[in-house]
């Protein structure tokens, strides 16, 4: 381990942070650790020598090691994020728990339910935070449209559709589902707010490796809500769009518009009583069509509000947003999601229950 002294903002109430995985994503929690006014970011790890000299040159005071034991035993470091490939979130993050350590693990939490429930019990057992990295949540526009549901200006919630594409990194250890969904799923999770019913999804798979690289979900939900996902790596153009739908009002986010990216329209549909049996067969369904309003949104960075909230939610006792369970409600319908395209059948969910 690189022996330099460590921290630039050391106080009696920061906590003192190590990275490990500093890949693409990465480096974003180490900016962000590194310029939280409470957090310290003490040690950086990544197997990978030329990463880390990266990282050291860039943050000369950081320790840098290849060993994610030195983290472990390091009794000055309080959290870990991990930041790595996903099949290593689960060891990574029970061995920091083991060791005392507070956890944010990137999406999606684990490579299955079973591994997240073993997590959750055990940073509950051992009274440590641990939250999973579901940035979109943290994302203005995504808290705008929550405030909007929840204040009840949309009415009674009709759809959720979400549309995920572009010519995308074909990944090597999972299929686009759990590499793109993740993000649309627990921004679903966060809004809408309810146990799924049944979860339907069907995929295909066009570079011989058995990993789809193409999917559509369809998410159901009580009385009548219904939720779509689309994810795909084979899209020429990329699309970044997501639809909520209520009786009242409809909104469409789009991320990758600068200007307006959350439109909100006073638009729907009416539907009538039938007075006759006759009137039963006619069309009854009236068109309502009024303003549309772009509003202004918070534009700090997603990441910055959510470490912020990580380092918050330790230094004060508080439970996460996204905590263990919201990590493990987006898993458990990932991995639905993954037998229905393997089986064909449409999984109903044993969710565990409402946000
Ligand atoms: N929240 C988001 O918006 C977002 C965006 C992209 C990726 N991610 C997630 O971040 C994670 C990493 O993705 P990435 O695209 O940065 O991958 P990456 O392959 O670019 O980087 C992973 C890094 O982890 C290192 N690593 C692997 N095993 C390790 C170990 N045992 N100890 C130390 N280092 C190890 C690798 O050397 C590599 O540098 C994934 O879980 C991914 O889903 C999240």
């Amino acid at each position: 381990m690189n022996t330099q002294q460590a921290g630039h903002s050391a106080n009696q109430r920061s906590l003192a942070v190590a990275v490990v995985g500093c890949g693409y994503w990465g480096p974003n929690l180490i900016r962000n650790f590194y310029e939280n006014d409470q957090a310290e970011l003490v040690a950086v790890c990544d197997l990978d020598p030329k990463k880390l000299s990266k990282i050291a040159k860039r943050y000369p005071n950081v320790l840098t090691t290849d060993a994610y034991q030195d983290l472990l035993n390091h009794s000055g470091i309080d959290a870990i994020a991990i930041a790595t490939p996903v099949h290593t979130h689960f060891p990574l993050a029970k061995q920091a728990l083991e060791a005392g350590k507070h956890v944010l693990v990137e999406k999606p939490m684990a490579m299955n339910s079973k591994e997240c429930m073993e997590l959750i019990a055990l940073a509950e057992e051992r009274k440590l935070i641990l939250m999973v990295d579901h940035t979109f949540v943290f994302h203005g526009a995504v808290r705008r449209i929550k405030q909007e549901v929840d204040s009840g200006a949309l009415g009674e919630l009709l759809y959720f559709d979400s549309v995920r594409i572009n010519l995308g990194l074909f990944q090597s250890d999972i299929n686009v589902v759990w590499d793109l969904a993740p993000h649309d799923l627990s921004i679903m999770d966060y809004i809408v707010g309810k146990a799924p019913r049944t979860i339907h999804a069907t995929g295909s798979c066009h570079a011989g490796n058995g990993l789809e690289d193409i999917a559509y979900i369809t998410v159901t939900f009580e009385n009548d809500l219904i939720a779509h996902f689309h994810v795909s790596w084979l899209s020429p153009v990329k699309v970044r769009q997501i639809l909520v739908g209520g009786k009242s009002r409809m909104i469409v986010y789009d991320d990758l518009e600068s200007m307006e990216k959350l439109r909100i329209y006073d638009k729907g549909i009416t539907v009538g009583e039938p007075e006759s049996d006759e009137q039963r067969y006619a069309n009854l369904v009236g068109y309502r069509v009024g303003d549309m309003m772009a509003p202004n949104l918070d534009l700090t960075e997603a990441l910055k509000i959510e470490i912020g909230h990580f380092v918050d939610c330790v230094l004060n006792k508080q439970r996460p947003i996204t905590d263990g369970q919201a990590g493990l409600r987006v898993v458990q319908i990932l991995e639905a999601a993954n037998e229905s395209m393997r089986t064909g059948k449409t999984i109903v969910i044993n969710s565990v229950g409402v946000v």
